[in-house]
């Protein structure tokens, strides 16, 4: 009797289920109170969301030991803190992302011209424009502006902050229309974008896990008053290990539409939110503002991202952006927009044809890109060796 008893705990913990989440539970671990105190480097507490400026996030880390620390605050505050973050005039000169709007402006407007473009997941046809994969479209249409984009600070170090090092950046935009309806309450990817049946036969440490796969973000493109419909999010509700499953359930929707907060954002704010925490896109109730954010989603370099993207050919195109650029942007700015654009893990590769060589990973794409831009390699050597790189780690 004992062991049969013993056999069904193990299994009630091992395998999750839709049927087993409990509302009383989830706000136990969900209803907690954000407390300033506990994040030095943050400058407010609003609506159980903490806020950063920008500018002293940068001061305090520009010391190694200050980074250190600013790295793990923000580290806890994804995990086992309120869950999202708000970062405050993450990109000072707005120019940047003014340049980068009127490039995905005529992105858009090409898409609808040809019709070509897929559809959105989440929302119905024309209530709001997709770019996806713009990560690669925008490099590639504007290596220069990309690099400034992506050399961002806040950008990097959030990413870093919850992936640790060889993150892969990708991004999507989203253009809400007027009218157009607000998402309903979900996780994202991994274990967010699958069925209660298939999330079951994950154990549990799988639903601990699919949350440090991946960090969540979005750039303000323009000014997002709470009528715009900005992001509806529920502080702490990453913590609730079911909560894959409970989001299928209606009381969990009830309390969602009950209980989440929204904060309006300024052009050039940055929010990065742990991918399980419960959120959704907000209605669009403004008369006339088309509400832009770049979705970012960072993929631990030990993860699978959600989109293919060709970054030997993006490689190929910033290179010479970023050798014009070199007393531009700063050393930190240049090694940021290489981490978002280059492949920065090893693997998986061939190893017959692309031996570890004085260690155990072989050269990745982005150290072979600080090394020709060491180096100043022309842009021809530096294509020829990106190519046969990438040769070398077919099968
Ligand atoms: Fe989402």
């Amino acid at each position: 009797m004992k062991s049969d008893n013993q056999q069904k705990l193990r299994a009630d913990r091992v395998w999750l289920t839709e049927d087993a989440c409990d509302l009383n539970d989830f706000r136990a671990l969900a209803e907690k109170t954000t407390v300033l105190a506990d994040y030095p480097t943050a400058s407010a507490v609003e609506k159980n969301v903490l806020i950063y400026d920008s500018h002293e996030v940068i001061e305090a880390a520009s010391t190694p030991e200050g980074r250190r620390a600013v790295l793990a605050e923000i580290c806890e505050a994804f995990g086992i803190g309120p869950g999202v973050v708000v970062f405050k005039h993450a990109y000072e000169d707005t120019d940047i992302i003014d340049r980068a709007s009127a490039i995905f402006d005529g992105i858009i407007e090409e898409q609808h011209r040809t019709s070509t473009g897929g559809g959105d997941h989440f929302a119905k046809p024309g209530a709001n424009d997709r770019i996806w994969n713009s990560l690669e479209k925008h490099c590639l249409a504007d290596p220069e502006n990309f690099a400034r984009y992506y050399g961002n600070v806040i950008v990097a170090l959030a990413s870093e902050a919850w992936l640790g090092p060889h993150y892969q950046m990708t991004a999507q935009v989203n253009r809400v229309n007027p009218g157009g309806a607000a998402q309903s309450a979900h996780r994202d990817y991994h274990l967010g974008f699958q069925s209660s049946k298939v999330i079951e036969q994950f154990p549990a440490h799988v639903h601990r896990l699919s949350p440090v796969l991946t960090l969540q973000g979005a750039v303000a493109h323009c000014d997002m008053p709470l009528e715009s419909g900005p992001t509806l999010f529920l502080p702490h509700s990453q913590t609730y290990e079911p909560g894959y499953l409970a989001l299928k359930r209606q009381e969990f929707k009830d309390y969602f539409d009950q209980n989440h907060i929204q904060l309006p954002l300024e052009k050039g704010d940055v929010v990065f939110f742990n991918p399980a925490l419960f959120h959704a896109a907000g209605t669009n109730r403004s008369k006339d503002i088309k509400r832009v954010a770049n979705l970012l989603q960072v993929s631990s370099a030990f993860g699978r991202a959600m989109e293919t993207v060709n970054r030997e050919r993006m490689s190929t195109t910033l290179f010479p952006a970023l050798k014009a650029l070199k007393d531009k942007l700063s050393a930190g700015e240049i090694a940021n927009a290489i981490a978002s654009c280059a492949e920065g893990y090893s693997f998986p590769t061939n190893l017959d044809r692309d031996p570890p060589l004085g260690g155990l990973a072989p050269k990745t794409q982005a150290q072979l890109m600080h090394e020709a831009l060491g180096e100043n390699w022309s842009d021809d050597t530096f294509a020829k060796a990106l190519a046969e790189q990438a040769a070398r780690k077919l099968s």
